[in-house]
């Protein structure tokens, strides 16, 4: 599959994040070096009821590319024809959510639950294959909990259903996010198929994806949570790709301007009533452990919308350049 094996070997790719990972923090993460980008999780029965909200989540520019949109469900035909609908948006890739331990997803069937049911996994994987033309990729965990680690199964199956891909995530659902990914799990899968695999899990600076390569020999890497407030490790995971010294971290400065980019494409691209919503995690993830930030998160606590955030931003920055 050429379109992910380019992207391989340009960088890593951004997780699908729900909540998070919406057209601006792409497009941020692209700025910065990631070659390979996943929408957020998008309900296959919202896409085929025609939901206007589960449509938002669909937003993206012609920048945004290539780009992966994420859908999950546990019906084969309304997967297929889910995946019909977003591939006629131009989009770069569909990947199968078979790793979301939420509740809310598992009791419909979806998510990571369907790797309890490796018959239905193959049901869904055959039709949206069918469905579409492009490339598509299947995101699993090592397995439900302990004792039914099955991803080397469930890989077999993405391959022999002609998955084009499959990203693990290291970790059993029954871990939730917590606890370390076991990458000797991603290691077994890449042995075991011939498919491309894409590790994930616990990737937090740069220097990690070199370990993670050599650890499992998976064929890309995928960042989650380390790019949070962080979009500049993919250009340290770039520099380490292009043999270059590590130096990606950023000044105050260039952290306040990713900071003032970030909100004016949220309000762009989301409108500021969703802006105002959703950036005030961003600015927490942007700020966190830098001086004094305790103070600076306890003033931003009590506002009440983010009006008046970007100044307190300004104020707080100025006073970390003077100190
Ligand atoms: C807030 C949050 C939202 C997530 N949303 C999704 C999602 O929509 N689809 C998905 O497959 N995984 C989702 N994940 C899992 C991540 O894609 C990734 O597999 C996981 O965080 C492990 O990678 P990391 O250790 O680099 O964070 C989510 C994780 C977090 C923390």
């Amino acid at each position: 599959m050429d379109l992910l094996k380019t992207a391989a070997k340009k960088g890593a790719f951004l997780a699908p994040l729900a909540g998070i990972s919406d057209l601006p923090f792409r497009l941020i993460s692209r700025t910065q070096g990631c070659s390979l980008a996943y929408t957020e999780m998008i309900s296959a029965n919202g896409l085929v009821r025609e939901t206007a909200r589960t449509y938002e989540y669909l937003k993206m520019n012609i920048d945004d590319h290539p780009l992966g949109v994420q859908i999950f469900g546990a019906d084969p035909q309304i997967m297929a024809e889910a995946a019909g609908i977003v591939a006629d948006k131009g989009v770069d890739l569909i990947d199968i959510n078979m790793g979301c331990p939420v509740r809310k997803v598992i009791k419909t069937g979806a998510g990571a639950v369907l790797l309890k049911d490796p018959a239905l996994c193959a049901r869904i994987i055959e039709a949206v294959k069918k469905a579409v033309s492009i490339p598509v990729t299947v995101k699993i965990r090592s397995g439900w909990n302990r004792s039914s680690i099955n991803a080397v199964e469930i890989a077999r199956i993405a391959e022999d259903c002609c998955a084009d891909a499959v990203t693990v995530h290291a970790r059993t659902a029954d871990q939730g996010y917590s606890g370390k990914a076991n990458w000797k799990i991603i290691a077994e899968v890449k042995k075991a198929v011939k498919i491309p695999v894409i590790g994930n899990g616990d990737i937090r600076q740069p220097l990690d994806v070199v370990k993670m390569l050599s650890e499992t020999d998976c064929d890309a890497v995928m960042v989650g949570r380390g790019a949070l407030g962080n979009p500049w490790i993919f250009k340290g995971i770039n520099q380490l790709f292009n043999n270059q010294a590590l130096d990606y971290l950023p000044t105050l400065k260039q952290r306040m301007e990713m900071i003032e980019n970030h909100w004016k494409m949220e309000v762009k691209f989301l409108g500021l009533k969703v802006a105002d919503k959703s950036f005030h995690k961003h600015i927490l993830w942007y700020t966190k452990g830098l001086d004094n930030s305790h103070k600076f998160r306890e003033n931003i606590g009590k506002l009440k919308k983010d009006e008046g955030l970007l100044q307190l931003l300004k104020d707080y920055f100025r006073s970390l350049e003077e100190a």
